[in-house]
């Protein structure tokens, strides 16, 4: 290439790079602090969770042994030869009215198989609200193979959707939703996403509407994943409701910064998701510890499932908190939390 032809090719590359970023990757502006420091992200009225499915995989055992035979908890999940048989995911559809009345719907995260996700979809009706527009965006919580890659299956009914990522994707996750198949772990998405994806800086409060804000942490997580964003609704005369996909940056930690940056959240309302306490068998030292350090928030409704563990669910019951239960139904394995099909409302 020649000096002048290289120019224009850097020049061509940058302008196209820009283009990119303005119509495709979209970093969100974040809220700028009140003077006392805190944040303002309003109130609404209520929230809605409806969980769509709560189930990541089938069998945790089979899950853990592929994991440790491909070389242990730092191997990329991207590189894992997963069973697809095993597959499942999480899901929940959110529901948020505003004070004025207005109703506002997105999907927290896709699951994982795409069998599996259009059953669970079709089931809850979130087929035909995504054909329709009335899902207005798709909140990623975090990378993992069962919130994320059952993307195929969203895209299949509204390509077009928008999409939240925390910054901290890896390369592959991009790939994903641009359209990419990945033979020896089983992801594939056919769908390259058209619609505006925004990414949301770490550590920063971005307010989505009205009494709704999303934070992402960062932390690095087991199988090479990287940070997670989770969401906050501040409901009016109530006080703060936390929205997790597995918390893996611990329900402690999202509470404590909510309380700390955000007005309204001295008083806790309560949580719905997957808090990863005990997500693979006994409670362990570590999990007690958080279950007893909830106790300080004061938690009216506690609705947690996936990544939770019975035993933790058990170890909240055991301490008197106020554990909303479910009923077991469509593969959720317990009644004594929110689970497939499922809903909980802060209201
Ligand atoms: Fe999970
Ligand atoms: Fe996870």
């Amino acid at each position: 290439m020649g000096e002048m032809n290289r120019r224009e090719f850097i020049k061509s590359a940058a302008i196209g790079g820009a283009v990119l970023s303005i119509a495709g990757i979209k970093l969100h502006d974040p809220l700028q602090a009140s003077a006392s420091g805190k944040y303002e992200i309003g109130q609404c009225k209520s929230v809605r969770v409806k969980c769509v499915s709560e189930v990541g995989w089938l069998d945790t055992r089979k899950l853990g042994g592929q994991m440790r035979a491909a070389g242990g908890p730092k191997t990329s999940q991207w590189v894992i030869p997963w069973d697809p048989a095993n597959a499942a995911g999480s899901c929940s559809l959110v529901d948020m009215e505003t004070l004025d009345g207005q109703h506002h719907k997105f999907l927290l995260d896709t699951g994982w198989s795409h069998s599996y996700m259009d059953e669970c979809f079709k089931r809850e009706g979130i087929d035909e609200m995504l054909k329709s527009g009335e899902i207005e965006f798709l909140f990623i919580s975090h990378e993992h193979l069962d919130h994320f890659w059952g993307l195929q299956t969203v895209l299949k009914y509204n390509p077009k959707i928008k999409i939240i990522i925390p910054a901290t994707f890896y390369p592959e996750g991009m790939h994903l939703l641009k359209g990419a198949e990945f033979i020896t772990p089983g992801a594939c998405n056919r769908i390259p996403h058209q619609g505006q994806l925004v990414q949301l800086q770490i550590g920063q409060v971005n307010k989505l509407y009205e009494g709704c804000a999303a934070v992402a942490f960062d932390l690095p997580i087991v199988i090479r994943v990287r940070g997670e964003q989770s969401l906050y609704f501040n409901v009016k005369d109530k006080g703060l409701v936390c929205v997790t996909g597995c918390c893996h940056q611990n329900i402690l930690t999202t509470a404590e910064f909510a309380r700390e940056k955000i007005a309204g959240a001295e008083k806790m309302y309560g949580v719905y998701g997957g808090l990863h306490i005990a997500p693979f068998g006994p409670l362990q030292e570590k999990g007690e510890e958080i279950v007893k350090g909830m106790a300080k928030f004061n938690f009216k409704k506690v609705a947690c499932n996936h990544c939770t563990g019975l035993p933790a669910v058990q170890k909240m019951i055991d301490l008197g908190y106020p554990v909303v239960q479910g009923s077991g139904k469509y593969g959720s394995k317990s009644k004594l939390y929110v689970g497939n099909g499922d809903e909980v409302v802060f209201a």
